[in-house]
C-alpha cells in the first residue's frame, strides 16, 4: 500500500549554528510551513495524493534547508521559502522538478531511471 503517490519529506532539524549546521536554522521551519499553505491551496493531497511532511535530519546539513521527494528521490538544496510556491505548483500538481533549485550534490541518474 502506498499512502501518497508522492511526497514531499522537509528537514526541519534545528541545532544551534555553534553545534553543527542545520535546516532549522537556516528556515526551514518556514519553508515547511509556506509549502504546506501552498499545498493546502492547490488541494494537493486530495487531488494529486501528495502529502509534504517536516522530518528530520536528512544527512546532508551543510547545504539545507534540504527537501526530498519521493517515489522519484529527488533532492533539492538551499531551499527558501519564497520557494515553496514554484516548487508545490511545478513539481507537486504538474510533477515537474524544478531543476535550479536541485541539489547540486545529489546524483540524479537513479531518480532519472525511476519515473
Ligand atoms: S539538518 Fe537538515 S539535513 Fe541535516
Amino acid at each position: 500500500m502506498n499512502p501518497f503517490r508522492r511526497h514531499f519529506l522537509v528537514c526541519i532539524t534545528n541545532r544551534p549554528p555553534s553545534v553543527q549546521h542545520s535546516c532549522g536554522a537556516r528556515g526551514a521551519t518556514e519553508l515547511l510551513a509556506a509549502m504546506q499553505k501552498a499545498a493546502d491551496r492547490k488541494g494537493l493531497r486530495e487531488l494529486f495524493g501528495t502529502a509534504v511532511t517536516g522530518t528530520t535530519c536528512l544527512g546532508l546539513c551543510e547545504t539545507g534547508p534540504n527537501v526530498v521527494v519521493y517515489p522519484e528521490n529527488l533532492w533539492y538544496g538551499g531551499v527558501q521559502p519564497e520557494n515553496a510556491r514554484e516548487i508545490i505548483e511545478s513539481h507537486g500538481v504538474e510533477g515537474v522538478a524544478v531543476a535550479r533549485l536541485l541539489h547540486p550534490d545529489v546524483d540524479r541518474d537513479a531518480s532519472e531511471n525511476a519515473s
